[in-house]
């Protein structure tokens, strides 16, 4: 995995100020289909807020950002959207209400003469779980019932139904148990296996070492390094998160 790909994604010296505080000071990174890109750094590195710019929420002060060959100065979340990048935020934005085959098709529902087609969105919700290894049994239940785990891919589900190609996750496991941690890693490496590409914030190292391919490390609004992560060791990452070393010793 990984050389041979051509980047889906390119950022090149993205700059993003907040009045005086420069979140972003020309960060510059690649991000490939089929592989599992983790981006980690210190609170307040830049980390969300390079995120936004690639979804739309955010408005970049410069720099580019090239989707599939096209090169933009700023997204918006429709543009995004149409380009195949997809975020899936923490809090999820499913209806707790309905069921989960709805939620799937939240939006972008099948309708037959202004009716709502339920027979095709069912059949085809249980098909793109199946395909995602998703296991939910019961696609009628309201998904206000179902496990942080089960929400996250439910909303991962969606996002792919609704043409993403890049899934971009900010913390996914943060509030989870170990069992939800488990099978939210397990649809993570699923994604990349069949061919999209994901980027994941993760805070936790050996989370980051279990599922990536890459990994980038942003500090103080600057990308530090974007390296394979079999080339590197934990410790190696922490002390370039915590102290800024590279990885020949220097201090940047
Ligand atoms: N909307 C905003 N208004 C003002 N400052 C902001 C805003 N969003 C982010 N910042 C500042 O920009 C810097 C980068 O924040 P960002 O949220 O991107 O960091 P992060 O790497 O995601 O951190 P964390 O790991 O804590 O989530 C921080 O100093 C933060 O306080
Ligand atoms: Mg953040």
């Amino acid at each position: 995995m990984g050389e041979q790909l051509q980047p889906f994604l390119e950022v090149k010296e993205l700059k993003k100020s907040f009045g005086h505080i420069e979140a972003l000071k020309g960060a510059s990174l690649q991000a490939k289909c089929g592989e599992v890109l983790a981006i980690v750094g210190d609170n307040g590195a830049g980390k969300s807020t390079l995120i936004k710019t690639l979804s739309g929420v955010l408005t970049p002060d410069s720099g580019s950002i090239i989707v599939d060959g096209k090169e933009y100065g700023h997204l918006t979340p429709k543009l995004a959207g149409d380009n195949g990048i997809s975020t899936v935020y923490q809090d999820l934005s499913l209806v707790n209400t309905q069921t989960v085959w709805e939620n799937i098709f939240l939006g972008h529902e099948y309708r037959n003469f202004g009716w709502l087609n339920k027979k095709k969105m069912r059949r085809e919700a249980a098909e793109l779980l199946n395909n995602l290894n998703i296991s939910i049994h019961n696609h009628e239940e309201i998904v206000g019932n179902l496990s942080g785990g089960q929400r996250q891919a439910i909303a991962v589900a969606r996002a792919i139904h609704h043409g993403g190609k890049m899934i971009i996750l900010d913390e996914p496991t943060a509030a989870m148990g170990l069992r939800e941690t488990a099978a939210t890693q397990q649809l993570i490496k699923n994604l990349a296996v069949q061919g999209y590409g994901v980027i994941i914030i993760s805070h936790n190292i050996q989370q980051v070492f279990e599922l990536s391919d890459r990994i980038c490390v942003m500090r103080q609004g600057q990308v530090l390094a974007l390296v394979d992560t079999k080339s590197v060791t934990s410790d190696d990452i922490v002390s370039m998160i915590v102290s800024g070393t590279s990885l020949n010793g220097a201090i940047q």
